[in-house]
């Protein structure tokens, strides 16, 4: 579509919006829980190596290309790519179906957590005893198919509704309304898990770590891990960053991003796991570990329903502005490639969105015997869009950036809006150093390791 593209008001904006992307159910329902999975400690230094020498010059790389195209994926590859460009334009297919993926079973989770704040107003999360009666709870709400699709759906409007009123006076106006809510919820929260009595324990699992249970899959994990939840590499940030005008610092904006990412996941941490010790539960519960585990930590104690109501919101809103940039991306690849008005296109991908998270939703309940690797459908479009998709994504935009594009090019890019910082040219040659080598060949490693190649 030929129209003007359309920008953030202020760089400010974007960081917000971005930073609303990232900081999703990745943040505050799945690195709590693979922490717990993976034993702790070790795993968040292995996971806070890899934001750092792999995720955040991958994202910084992934922004800048969306800078210099002005334009949606696939379009960028097609009209960028000097050479192999069928290949490329595949790519950006690829980021395109990878969000699909994730959309549609992110939606899922999303809508539990919509059906968890309408729970505690309710009073049921009130009235548990026990986790086992938490879990019983979660397990006869997400098996009827009722009760998950009515909140998935109402999840998925809420989504296309943002992404219908563009990025200036959708994406943009809610990423600062909510933001800042956001962030007070999630204070108080910290707060109060580390005044509980016996809340230590939660904080020497955090802090001391356990290299005993680290294996190569823990180093995949935490890969995979540190892509979904900085939104790399599927195009997201490419979007974005298309949106961004180019007398903004790409550098600087890309480094806020990822420090408010890991500041928020460190935070959740923090305030899931000192309560979840004080009260003597499990921290190894996996996925159910915020549905199944705090119900029960927040029935126990004074006050709870208050702050079960505030970290089912808090989980609401992260999920929210996640689920709009990644239906973002998809609406400006289609966008881009196509004649059809931006409602058109967000009414058309929302409702296939939704479809296509059905099968998901019911792998919990009634499609729960449908398996495929011992893994139930929801468990494999998380595994292969989290733990495959993501870092193959990550390798193609630091390949990209890295051999595709002329350093010169890429090098003018990055430093306008830079400004005038001290020793700005060194810092941009480490990064594009590790864009260019250090990145793909950590993610290829990972890879070897996974399939066994490398033991
Ligand atoms: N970063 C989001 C989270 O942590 C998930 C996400 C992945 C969003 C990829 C956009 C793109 O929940």
């Amino acid at each position: 579509m030929l129209e003007k593209r359309e920008h953030w008001g202020n760089r400010f904006g974007f960081i917000l919006a971005a930073a609303g992307s990232a900081v999703g159910l990745g943040n505050i329902w799945k690195f709590p829980y693979i922490t717990g999975e993976n034993g702790g400690a070790a795993f968040v230094i292995i996971y806070l190596l890899c934001i750092f020498i792999v995720g955040v010059p991958v994202l910084i790389a992934e922004v800048l290309l969306g800078r210099y195209s002005q334009l949606g994926p696939v379009t960028t590859f097609r009209r960028y790519a000097r050479k192999h460009k069928t290949f490329w334009v595949a790519a950006g297919g690829l980021f395109f179906l990878t969000g699909l993926i994730i959309l549609s079973y992110y939606n899922v989770v999303a809508g539990w957590s919509a059906g968890y704040v309408v729970e505690s107003i309710s009073g049921h999360i009130a009235a548990f005893t026990s986790s086992g009666d938490a879990a019983v709870h979660f397990q006869a709400l997400i098996s009827s198919p009722w009760w998950i699709l009515s909140f998935q759906f109402v999840f998925v409007l809420a989504g296309g509704l943002v992404v219908y009123f563009g990025v200036k006076n959708g994406i943009e106006k809610i990423a600062r309304l909510l933001m800042p809510v956001f962030f007070i919820i999630l204070v108080l929260l910290v707060i109060w898990g580390i005044s509980l009595e016996g809340s230590a324990a939660g904080l020497r699992f955090l802090w001391e770590p356990d290299w005993s249970t680290v294996s190569f899959n823990t180093v995949l994990t935490a890969l995979g891990h540190a892509f979904f939840t900085l939104s790399v590499g599927m195009g997201v940030l490419l979007t974005y960053g298309s949106y961004l005008k180019k007398d903004d610092n790409v550098f600087f904006s890309g480094i806020m991003i990822a420090l408010l990412d890991t500041l928020i996941a460190l935070l959740a941490g923090l305030a899931i796991f000192t309560s979840v010790f004080a009260m003597g539960f499990d921290p190894a519960e996996g996925p159910g570990l915020v549905f199944n585990v705090l119900p029960a930590v927040f029935a126990n104690m004074p006050g709870g329903s208050i702050f079960s109501l505030l970290f089912f919101s808090l989980l609401s809103i992260a999920a929210l502005t996640s689920t709009i940039s990644i239906l973002e991306m998809l609406v400006s690849t289609l966008l881009d490639e196509s004649n059809l008005s931006r409602h058109r296109v967000v009414i058309g991908t929302s409702a296939m969105i939704f479809i296509l998270g059905i099968p998901s939703a019911l792998s919990f309940g009634k499609w729960s015997h449908l398996q495929l690797f011992g893994r139930s459908i929801f468990d494999v479009m998380d595994y292969l869009s989290a733990n495959i998709l993501l870092p193959l994504g990550g390798l193609l935009v630091a390949v990209f950036v890295g051999w595709y594009m002329q350093k010169r090019e890429v090098h003018d890019e990055l430093l306008r809006g830079f400004g005038d910082s001290y020793g700005k040219r060194r810092v941009t040659a480490v990064w594009f150093d590790l864009v260019k080598y250090a990145a793909p060949v950590l993610i290829f490693l990972v890879f070897l390791s996974a399939i066994g190649v490398l033991k």
